[in-house]
């Protein structure tokens, strides 16, 4: 018999805020943290203090006059004694919108937001660190902090994305001539391209087949205090004030933002497509007293689970309750926290009152106790006040239900082992139980605690568990078949080493269907993206329905950015339901963990002003080499969530294919060449049924009216399943494309339904004819350098020669 019977139950943490919102023209409910392991600094909440109130006329006057920065909280460490701190109530530092703490040393000082929706989503968070804060040699090298905020602002809050470009930092326009450009917006910023040699500027060399500057060119930009845009490439110069408007957007640069926004302005995304999308204009201006910011401390977390032990909870499913909060109470909740439990027993409105409390955070459980949903939705609600090496991390859990073996191995890696607990729930009889270590170690029944009224066998492993593979065995002795369930919980191994963590979540709460939901997983080392792991999704609803999802991280479809630790799918298949979202990541033993940066304020060298180069200080060095993690397992649960069909509807909703968001475009003699990432039939699901290619001169007319574009139709090419590299050659008819010529190309599928996908990103093609290399001239200018942060100003002069940049063939 299995445990099933009829009505949710709920889990509800009592800790909740409503996260940021819109009152009026202001923003409330914005929340700083600052982790438990900076020391206390009251000069470090003046800086705040100080950047937030800059920033929020900043803002201001960024959008023409429409947000600013009406409360601000800031959540101080619980050991901080300095301050007058209230009380905090509802703020707990997983919920911060801004976390300051310590970088990770190979990965600098450099503000960025964690950030991987489409266009107009909201972000995670932003990370500052106490340096950059606190050290006013970075207002030299990333701009004012208040600016640099607004930067971060505008990732986190509008979905909007970089203007500059590491990866192609130059392009050739299509003013007829390939005029070479610096990669941003907006063009009105004009400036200089030099390869810096200490303190000289010389001129870029190109590469010959490319026709574009070698990768140690750099553009220094040229103060000109008649241009304000945009602050999402230029925030480090002091005339920029304002996001790239339809006017000024240069909708040809190769960055992420036109990329992700379909070449769409700043401004545009943020009145049109943002959560403030539709927010009128304020008359009043605004100053920094109209911000007031609030300092709150926690000393301890306080817990209160509220469990449902109603009618509906009889038998079985009460049991099951009281198993998954005994192993919460004893492996999950930190040793400081203090727990309240509130059970009630009542008709199911009452049940309602209480969902309006908590708006939050609900956890769906399948009511059979192999799934271990339950157990997982108490494990999920580990928090913790930034202190990695106290929260509870999530090694294995898994259940079956059988008539006799349920084998399993978990990992424990070296990030992990500290008061690692072993649980084991069961049915009705006590299974016969047999764990062996990585070192040959066994355990067996008699060295579990066992718990016979709550049906519970737990293990605490002495000291720090082994590093390797643990095998479990687990035989029902019963005469018929039961469910059986493990979980293994840890913390980290030692404070030095932050843990592998996974958090699990759906990009919305609920949907309706006219839209595929996403699935997101983040596999980090404090920050730092964990790549190339195993990630699979589990969803299951209350109806019944199951899913499984191999999660991607390979930046096409869902996923944004390929290898940034976050691993994403859309989940296209949903029937009507309440779903519990599970997710397991393993390291198959090519994971890395990698200290790329995917974004963040850009660096500039230097600028030019009244004709002189002037340095910025050096940024610090930032390691960009993988380094392997070693075997792992982590589950982890995200918030359950809602699915509503309209009434009627049978199966999954319709969907059309992906939007191709990885379009790449090559010239070889005349042909075109042109690859990109396969989508599916519905979204990232199955395979596409055809393909449609257009280009034009006209960037404009491609954007808006791909019909009214030059269609290729590339009847040859039978799109691959989901996930397969694409490739296509062709010549554009009618088109004879001379030095400097650039058309634009982009691509979209089409499904077995006749569905269309959105038009993927615009890829420019420009004609480059080397000219033959004059001779050369070395050319040095006038430079200023200065050195901020030390005390003395460097002036090195050298000799002015006019010199000439020349383009030479490979
Ligand atoms: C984090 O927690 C551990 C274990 O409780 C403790 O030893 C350590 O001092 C804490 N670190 C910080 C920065 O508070
Ligand atoms: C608070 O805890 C942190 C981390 O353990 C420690 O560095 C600091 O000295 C403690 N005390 C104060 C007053 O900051
Ligand atoms: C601390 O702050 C509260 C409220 O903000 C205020 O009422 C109280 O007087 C302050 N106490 C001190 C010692 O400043
Ligand atoms: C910082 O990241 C590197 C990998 O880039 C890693 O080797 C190192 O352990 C990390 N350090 C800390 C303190 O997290
Ligand atoms: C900003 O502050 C000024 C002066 O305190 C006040 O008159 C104005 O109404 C405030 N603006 C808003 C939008 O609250
Ligand atoms: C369980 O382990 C203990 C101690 O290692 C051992 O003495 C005992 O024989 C084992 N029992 C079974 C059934 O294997
Ligand atoms: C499970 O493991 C035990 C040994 O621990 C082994 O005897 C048994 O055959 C295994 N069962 C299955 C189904 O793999
Ligand atoms: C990923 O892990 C799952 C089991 O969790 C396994 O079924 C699948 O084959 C693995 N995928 C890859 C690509 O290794
Ligand atoms: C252009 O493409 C066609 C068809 O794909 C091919 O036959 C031809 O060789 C290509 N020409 C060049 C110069 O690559
Ligand atoms: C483009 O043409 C296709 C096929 O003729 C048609 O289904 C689609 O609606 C057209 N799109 C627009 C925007 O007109
Ligand atoms: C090329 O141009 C001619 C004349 O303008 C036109 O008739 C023909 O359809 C064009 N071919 C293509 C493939 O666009
Ligand atoms: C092609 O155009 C570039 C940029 O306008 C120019 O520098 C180059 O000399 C031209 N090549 C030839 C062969 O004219």
């Amino acid at each position: 018999m299995a445990l099933q019977t009829s009505g949710l139950l709920f889990v509800v943490l009592l800790s909740c805020t409503a996260g940021i919102q819109l009152d009026g023209n202001g923003y409330t409910g914005v929340l700083f943290a600052i982790n438990p392991s900076i020391p206390e600094d009251p000069a470090l909440l003046q800086q705040i203090k100080n950047m937030i109130q800059d920033a929020s006329v900043v803002l201001h006057g960024a959008v023409e006059d429409r947000f600013y920065f009406k409360e601000v909280t800031i959540l101080v460490p619980a050991n901080w004694t300095k301050g007058n701190y209230s009380r905090a109530k509802t703020e707990t530092y997983e919920k911060a919108n801004v976390i300051i703490d310590e970088p990770n040393k190979s990965y600098g000082d450099e503000p960025y937001t964690l950030q991987y929706g489409q266009c107009g989503d909201q972000g995670q968070y932003i990370h500052l660190t106490p340096d950059f804060l606190l050290d006013d040699h970075f207002i030299k090298v990333y701009g004012k902090r208040g600016k640099v905020f607004v930067h971060e602002w505008g990732h986190l809050r509008w979905g909007l994305y970089d203007e500059y470009s590491e990866e192609q930092p130059f392009y050739r326009s299509s003013d007829g001539k390939g005029t070479l450009e610096a990669t941003r917006c907006s063009k009105g910023i004009k400036g200089r391209f030099c390869v810096m040699s200490g303190n000289t500027c010389s001129p870029c060399k190109n590469d010959p087949t490319t026709g574009l500057p070698t990768s140690d060119c750099t553009f220094l930009p040229s103060q000109d205090t008649s241009v304000k845009e945009s602050i999402m490439s230029f925030q480090s110069l002091d005339h920029v004030t304002k996001f790239c408007s339809d006017e000024t957007h240069n909708a040809e640069a190769p960055n992420r933002q036109n990329q992700m926004c379909g070449n769409r302005a700043a401004l545009d995304v943020i009145l049109k497509s943002s959560v403030d999308a539709g927010t009128p204009q304020l008359s009043t201006p605004i100053s920094k007293q109209n911000t007031t910011i609030k300092f709150v401390q926690r000393k301890r977390r306080v817990v209160c689970l509220t469990l449902d032990v109603s009618g509906s909870m009889m038998g079985p499913r009460l049991a099951l309750l009281r198993q998954a909060a005994s192993l919460f109470l004893r492996t999950t909740v930190e040793d400081t926290a203090v727990v309240g439990i509130v059970q009630f027993s009542s008709s199911p409105s009452i049940l309602k009152t209480l969902t309006v409390i908590d708006d939050g955070i609900f956890h769906k459980s399948a009511d059979s106790i192999d799934s271990n949903a339950l157990i997982d939705a108490f494990a999920s609600l580990a928090t913790s006040d930034g202190n990695l090496t106290q929260q509870t991390i999530q090694l294995e859990s898994a259940g079956k239900r059988t008539t006799d073996w349920f084998n399993g191995t978990f990992s424990v890696d070296r990030t992990v082992g500290k008061d690692t607990v072993i649980t084991i729930v069961y049915e009705a009889s006590m299974p016969k139980v047999h764990i062996t270590s990585p070192s040959g170690e066994s355990f067996n029944h008699s060295h579990f605690n066992h718990d016979t009224q709550i049906r519970t066998l737990s293990l605490k492993v002495q000291g720090t568990a082994k590093t390797g593979e643990w095998h479990y065995s687990l035989f029902n002795q019963g005469p018929s078949a039961q469910s059986m369930a493990i979980t293994v919980t840890s913390r980290a191994a030692s404070a030095e080493v932050p843990p592998i963590t996974v958090r699990a979540h759906m990009n919305q709460k609920s949907a309706d269907g006219s839209k595929a939901m996403v699935v997101y997983a983040a596999v980090t080392q404090k920050g730092l993206p964990v790549i190339l792991a195993n990630v699979t999704a589990t969803l299951e609803s209350d109806t019944g329905h199951k899913e499984e999802l191999l999660l991607l991280d390979n930046g096409a479809g869902a996923d944004a950015f390929r290898h940034d630790g976050i691993y994403s799918r859309y989940f296209t298949r949903m029937k009507s339901g309440r779903y519990s979202l599970k997710v397991r990541v393993q390291n198959q033993g090519s994971a890395m963990l990698s200290a790329h940066k995917h974004s963040g304020a850009l660096y500039i060298p230097g600028y030019v002003e009244n004709g002189n180069v002037v340095l910025n200080p050096p940024k610090p060095p930032v390691s960009q080499q993988p380094v392997e993690v070693g075997s792992f397992t982590r589950t982890a649960t995200g918030e359950s969530f809602v699915v509503e069909l309209p009434p009627g509807s049978t199966g999954p909703p319709a969907f059309p294919p992906s939007k191709i968001t990885d379009l790449r475009a090559t010239l070889e003699g005349e042909n075109i060449t042109i690859t990109w990432t396969a989508p599916g039939e519905s979204y990232d699901q199955g395979t596409a049924s055809r393909y449609h290619i257009g280009w034009s001169e006209d960037l404009a007319l491609l954007r808006s009216n791909f019909n009214d574009s030059h269609l290729v139709d590339p009847w040859e090419l039978k799109p691959q399943e989901v996930g397969s590299t694409e490739q296509y050659s062709f010549l554009p008819h009618n088109l004879s494309m001379t030095n400097g010529t650039t058309i634009f190309v982009a691509v979209l599928a089409e499904n077995a339904n006749s569905l269309r996908s959105d038009i993927s990103n615009i890829e420019p093609v420009v004609k480059f004819v080397p000219a033959p290399p004059p001779p050369v001239e070395e050319e040095s200018t006038n430079v200023v350098a200065i050195a901020v942060g030390v005390s003395v100003a460097v002036l090195v002069i050298a000799s002015a020669v006019g010199g000439f940049i020349y383009w030479k063939k490979r």
